[in-house]
């Protein structure tokens, strides 16, 4: 045995418990306000931390000791923290950044979730998104929310053949896989002649979601506890919109065949679904594949299991060639692929004709 090759790959997996670790941490730190306080502050002692944030001195400053092992915010040799603008758009800038990350790291999933997941090896039937919790769900939206609040409006949709005036003069959207609701607010914020209605099958994602939509005040979101075969087949949909949902489903053939019937044949259909190649080794260009991998387990390929029969496609599952041939099979005869430089995900614009 090498000695030293041991204890290099014991490096390497205490590495990753390290991760689970400072995940815990950057929980603390977006929950409790202390990215927030120290965003645009310029630096700070650990007694004005704890002062703006009403928080006690001596575990925020342990916090702001680990957070500077961590190379995630910066110590002066002054013994002054300090988030710099960079840090600050990945860690505290919710409203104004697309690489805002923090509100992603939930503290760790529960014992009970854990073993759910330790069961679905066993029997090869996954845990759906309802039962993974509101917890999970009020995470994915705020993971995933940044490019729907921020991108959607002002770079995606305008990149789209002829969607935007229809939206402005007065559209039906339908958002398949809604979750908590961000894009249909989004869309029917910016657009009051059109109405977005949000589909979703799991109950505690349409509770967040009819949250939402009640906190907004906008009466032209509305929203349906199902899943998207249950669409009705009356083609009046102008735009159909699937985000990070599809790879999801136990059966996403059925799916977009539910949503060509919806749609009007002029209609557009677009979906978001995750950067990859359908290649291990080509996807390995990608530093952060093991989560991706680690979601799928744990959440993508859990639901897309969720029902015997599933088709189990999981996080990585639906590539350019694997989501143009399920598009086409399901009616559609054009087949556009976006790359709107979001790191995780790519656009797939289809329309009937
Ligand atoms: C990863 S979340 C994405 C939520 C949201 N679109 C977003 O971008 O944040 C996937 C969602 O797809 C939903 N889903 C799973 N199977 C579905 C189906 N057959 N029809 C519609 N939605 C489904 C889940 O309940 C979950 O809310």
């Amino acid at each position: 045995m090498d000695n030293d090759a041991v204890k290099q790959f014991a490096f390497k997996v205490w590495s990753y418990k390290m991760g689970e670790q400072v995940s815990l941490m950057i929980h603390l730190g977006d929950r409790l306000g202390l990215y927030r306080v120290l965003n645009g502050t310029g630096p700070m002692t650990s007694e004005a931390v704890a002062a703006e944030t009403g928080l006690d001195e001596r575990f925020v400053r342990e916090w702001l000791l680990g957070q500077a092992a961590s190379k995630l915010i910066e110590r002066h040799d002054d013994g002054r923290f300090q988030l710099t603008e960079v840090q600050a758009a990945v860690l505290a800038d919710e409203d104004g950044s697309l690489a805002f990350a923090a509100g992603a790291f939930r503290g760790g999933t529960d014992p009970g979730g854990v073993d759910a997941l330790v069961e679905s090896f066993r029997t090869g039937i996954g845990v759906t998104y309802e039962q993974q919790g509101t917890a999970a769900a009020a995470g994915l939206a705020r993971m995933t929310g940044p490019w729907s609040r921020l991108a959607l409006t002002s770079v995606i949709l305008p990149a789209l053949d002829g969607v935007v005036s229809k939206l402005e003069s007065g559209a039906t959207v339908i958002d398949i896989g809604c979750g908590a609701g961000v894009t249909a607010t989004t869309i029917g914020a910016t657009y009051p002649a059109s109405r977005c209605i949000g589909y979703d099958p799991s109950a505690v994602a349409i509770e967040l979601a009819r949250e939402r939509v009640a906190e907004s005040g906008l009466d032209n979101v509305e929203l349906v506890h199902a899943a998207a075969e249950a669409l009705p087949a009356d083609g009046s949909a102008d735009l159909v919109l699937c985000f990070d949902c599809l790879h999801d489903m136990p059966r996403p053939d059925l799916a977009l065949a539910a949503i060509r019937a919806a749609m009007a044949d002029d209609g557009t259909l677009l979906i978001k679904d995750i950067r990859s190649t359908g290649d291990f080794d080509t996807d390995r260009k990608n530093p952060l594949l093991a989560l991706f991998y680690g979601f799928s387990v744990a959440s993508c390929l859990q639901s897309a299991r969720s029902e015997p029969g599933g088709m189990g496609l999981g996080t990585l599952g639906l590539y350019p060639g694997k989501m143009q041939e399920l598009v086409t099979e399901a009616g559609f005869g054009s087949f556009v692929e976006h790359d709107f430089d979001d790191a995780a995900n790519l656009y797939y614009e289809a329309r009937v004709a």
